[in-house]
């Protein structure tokens, strides 16, 4: 299949998305953009972020890329018609909500689930409002933690702060008898095995990256667009700072290298 599959996030938190597009699809080639002049969506406006996935689709799209893949929630949550319209007749977008509602859905029928995101991902309701388009009887309790983002970059994770951090959202009234808690941030992965250890195993944590794989794979099958073939994969970001780059090992596993790419101005 010709054509890279292109991943774009708010900045370098989409890398846990990318890291595991890596591992179920190792022959696949990514072109990677994280708008890290931008950051955080999260606590951005709705039409903000949609100016910015609008001009970021249309970059992966130039980079020839087939599929198009919506790793942060925030823009998923705001800007996923956007991203599509751009997209529209050339490559299959997909985003990490859709999958995600479709499991919860399938899985959890008359229970009730726990969500945790940013503020904007919360404010869209964008989980709710999929699962009543699904007339699904999922109960869906959300809440906005936008503590875990910062506190993630700048490194506290498993450590006594960041125990009590989740430990105090986790907490909240509004989730006693949760059965599942969907992580519908770029950053939680890293912070799955805290969450795990404070729910108890009577609770299914769900990570978007691996749900997003299924659908991942439909898109590749599904797929007939004539991409440019690349080499190597590409890790680009709108504004370039050391420590963006040393933080790829936090998210990606292993440090890389990022390409500084303007496309503002
Ligand atoms: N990537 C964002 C998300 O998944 C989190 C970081 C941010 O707020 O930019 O919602």
């Amino acid at each position: 299949m010709a054509g890279p599959i292109g991943v774009f996030d708010s900045g370098i938190g989409g890398l846990t998305v990318a890291r595991s597009i890596k591992d179920h699809f190792p022959g696949e080639k990514l072109i990677y953009f994280g708008d890290t002049a931008h950051l955080p969506y999260g606590e951005k406006s709705r039409e903000a972020i949609r100016t910015y996935s609008e001009r970021i689709s249309q970059f992966l799209l130039s980079q020839g890329c087939k599929v198009v893949v919506v790793a942060c929630n925030s823009a998923s949550s705001s800007a996923f018609d956007v991203v599509q319209e751009v997209c529209k007749g050339k490559a299959e977008v997909i985003n990490v909500i859709d999958p995600m509602v479709q499991f919860v859905d399938q899985k959890f029928s008359g229970k009730k689930v726990g969500l945790i995101g940013t503020h904007r991902t919360i404010e869209s309701a964008e989980y709710q409002n999929q699962l009543e388009h699904l007339a699904s009887s999922v109960e869906l309790i959300s809440l906005a933690t936008p503590l875990l983002v910062p506190m993630i970059e700048e490194g506290y994770y498993r450590n006594k702060i960041s125990h009590e951090i989740i430990e105090n959202y986790l907490s909240a009234e509004l989730f006693s008898g949760i059965e599942a808690l969907i992580l519908a941030c770029t950053h939680y992965p890293l912070i799955e095995d805290e969450i795990k250890e404070i729910l108890g195993e009577n609770v299914m944590v769900l990570g978007s990256p691996d749900i997003l794989a299924k659908s991942l794979k439909i898109a590749l099958n599904h797929q007939n667009s004539e991409g440019r073939d690349i080499q190597k994969d590409h890790f680009y970001v709108s504004d370039f700072t050391e420590s963006f780059e040393h933080s790829t090992l936090k998210f990606f596993g292993e440090e890389i290298h990022l390409e500084l790419m303007d496309l503002w101005s």
